[in-house]
């Protein structure tokens, strides 16, 4: 993993957003200003029935109200008083429900993986939505062809196989006993480093961010598709009744993330890498194989066997969380490669 000793080390990533045609404010009179605005001031009665503009301005307005149920209290300070206002709840239940409109009718076009209410129907329909788009075209992009600063501008986007996962994991094994929660703890477990505070993911990120100089992607400068990504953990993490669907999710996302991780190493060592860059990408191409493999016979199997009518769920969660990916894969691949594509026609 070395990167090779004639290859000089890449220069940093320039600092301006990766999509720079992204509005990087909200519109005035959105429901994301409004909901900062009421936030601010307390009045979060004035946002019951207030629409969002389009599906943007509907994801940065539910990526502002999950954090007041997730992110770190000193970053939303006393706002965190209004996770449960009244026009809060009615604002967030109101969004979700178009959002999980669209969520099921992509289910719609899922067949006979609807009907895994086994623990053996479960595992293959799950290792069959894995494998639907294991390696997007953008990962393979990445490995072969893309420039320095594009792999930069990627990973920031990308933001790890598994932002924010530790977290994920503590709020989706809330409730569960047995084998699913042990594999959940262990999966936790190993989050957290076994035990190494120089080992935790979220450090090991920090350490690849510090060695590639990677730029900080504010949500405003995010495509829609990268936001929808983000709030989808969002979605399933502050909604009780959807522990099923968070279960595949999270399960699909550790069956995909050991061959993606790989490529990214590719790109690494073909482009020269800073060594700080690799230990973060190495740990989750290396352990993420074995977390998919447990989740499926450790946490999805014994639940389904337990709860049948969990099984279409889990899967079904599985399917939002690879429709979503693809998307967000899809746009970012477009975008990097049109730049790219520009620099070569201007040289
Ligand atoms: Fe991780
Ligand atoms: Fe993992």
């Amino acid at each position: 993993m070395t990167p090779p000793v004639e290859l000089a080390p890449p220069p940093p990533a320039p600092t301006g957003p990766p999509f720079a045609a992204v509005p990087t404010t909200s519109a005035p009179g959105s429901l994301h200003v409004r909901l900062v605005g009421a936030l601010a001031t307390g009045d979060c009665d004035a946002l019951r029935g207030a629409p969002a503009l389009d599906r943007r301005d509907r994801f940065l307005s539910l990526l502002s109200v999950y954090d007041l149920h997730t992110a770190p209290l000193e970053q939303i300070g006393d706002t965190v008083r209004f996770q449960g206002h009244p026009g809060v709840a009615e604002l967030k239940s109101r969004l979700e429900a178009e959002w999980l409109g669209e969520l099921e009718r992509s289910w719609q076009g899922a067949g006979r993986l609807a009907e895994a209410t086994t623990p053996e129907r479960a595992a293959a329909a799950m290792r069959s939505v894995a494998a639907r788009d294991r390696l997007p075209a953008a990962y393979k992009w990445l490995a072969k062809d893309a420039g320095w600063f594009e792999v930069v501008d990627f990973l920031a986007l990308e933001g790890g196989p598994d932002g924010g996962f530790d977290d994920l994991v503590s709020t989706c094994q809330i409730g569960l006993s047995g084998s699913a929660k042990l594999e959940l703890a262990q999966n936790y477990w190993d989050e957290m480093g076994n035990g190494d505070p120089a080992a935790v993911h979220t450090r090991l990120h920090d350490d690849l961010v510090a060695a590639v100089q990677m730029p900080q992607v504010p949500r405003s400068a995010m495509p829609v598709e990268a936001l929808e990504r983000a709030a989808l953990g969002g979605l399933l993490a502050t909604n009780r009744w959807l522990q099923p669907e968070m279960l595949g999710a999270l399960g699909l996302l550790e069956l995909q993330a050991g061959p993606r991780c790989r490529l990214v190493l590719q790109a690494f060592d073909r482009l020269g890498a800073p060594e700080g860059a690799y230990p973060f990408y190495v740990e989750h191409a290396e352990v993420d194989p074995r977390h998919g493999k447990d989740w499926v016979e450790k946490a999805v199997g014994p639940l389904v066997a337990e709860r049948p009518d969990w099984g279409p769920r889990i899967v079904k969660g599985a399917w939002w969380r690879s429709t979503v990916n693809l998307a967000f894969f899809q746009a970012l691949h477009a975008h990097l490669t049109e730049g790219q594509n520009q620099e070569n026609s201007a040289a």
